[in-house]
């Protein structure tokens, strides 16, 4: 059975989904802590369902580097084999990076390389595209830049604003994300190298 961290930073809408699979007989993963970099909401929903959890607020540090350090640290108590970054809105620094990948992914509410970043679901709408995407990734030193473990199109509407194109993605984003979570863990996708 993998075992699973999942790290947050807010609502946790794609915890939940996830936390609901893991919750099904046959699943082949269990979900073992969930830490966000902050008090936020979606940690509720590992409480809910009986998981610890536990905070790392990035504000508390001086440096992202000792901040870096101390969710390593977390991590490391936890002894998770897989990381998964499920809406944690921030950038990684290196060494953590370096010890937890390739077994750290990512999931991101656009098709990479297209609209990398914070605003994934803003900039798309920004850039007058008629569609964009979610992907999962493997989490590397840059931003948004890993090996793509799974994608899916998306379409744009007319009439679409941030919350709505949002709502779009996220199902398939917590498709995608289950998915990639039963495939590392049933041993179809093997995370050293990754083939789509
Ligand atoms: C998700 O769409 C996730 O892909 C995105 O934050 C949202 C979290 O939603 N992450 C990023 O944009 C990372 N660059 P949730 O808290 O409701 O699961």
């Amino acid at each position: 059975m993998l075992s699973v961290a999942v790290l947050i930073s807010g609502t946790g809408s794609n915890l939940r989904a996830l936390l609901d699979a893991a919750a099904e007989p046959g699943f082949p993963a269990r979900i073992v802590a969930v830490g966000a970099d902050r008090d936020a909401e979606g940690l509720a929903h590992a409480t809910h369902f009986g998981i610890p959890t536990f905070t790392v607020p990035f504000r508390a540090f001086a440096t992202r580097e000792e901040w870096g350090e101390a969710l390593a640290g977390r991590l490391r108590e936890v002894g998770a084999d897989l990381v998964v970054l499920s809406g944690l809105m921030r950038l990684l620094p290196a060494p953590l990076v370096d010890e937890f990948a390739p077994r750290l992914i990512n999931t991101h509410p656009a098709f990479l390389p297209e609209f990398p970043g914070a605003h994934g679901v803003r900039d798309a709408l920004a850039a007058g595209v008629d569609e964009t995407g979610a992907s999962v990734i493997i989490v590397d030193s840059g931003v948004d830049s890993g090996p793509i473990l799974a994608q899916e199109r998306v379409p744009v509407l007319p009439g679409d604003d941030e919350e709505t194109l949002h709502d779009r993605i996220k199902p398939v984003e917590r498709r995608l994300l289950i998915d990639v979570v039963r495939r590392v863990a049933d041993g179809s996708l093997d995370l050293e190298s990754p083939a789509r």
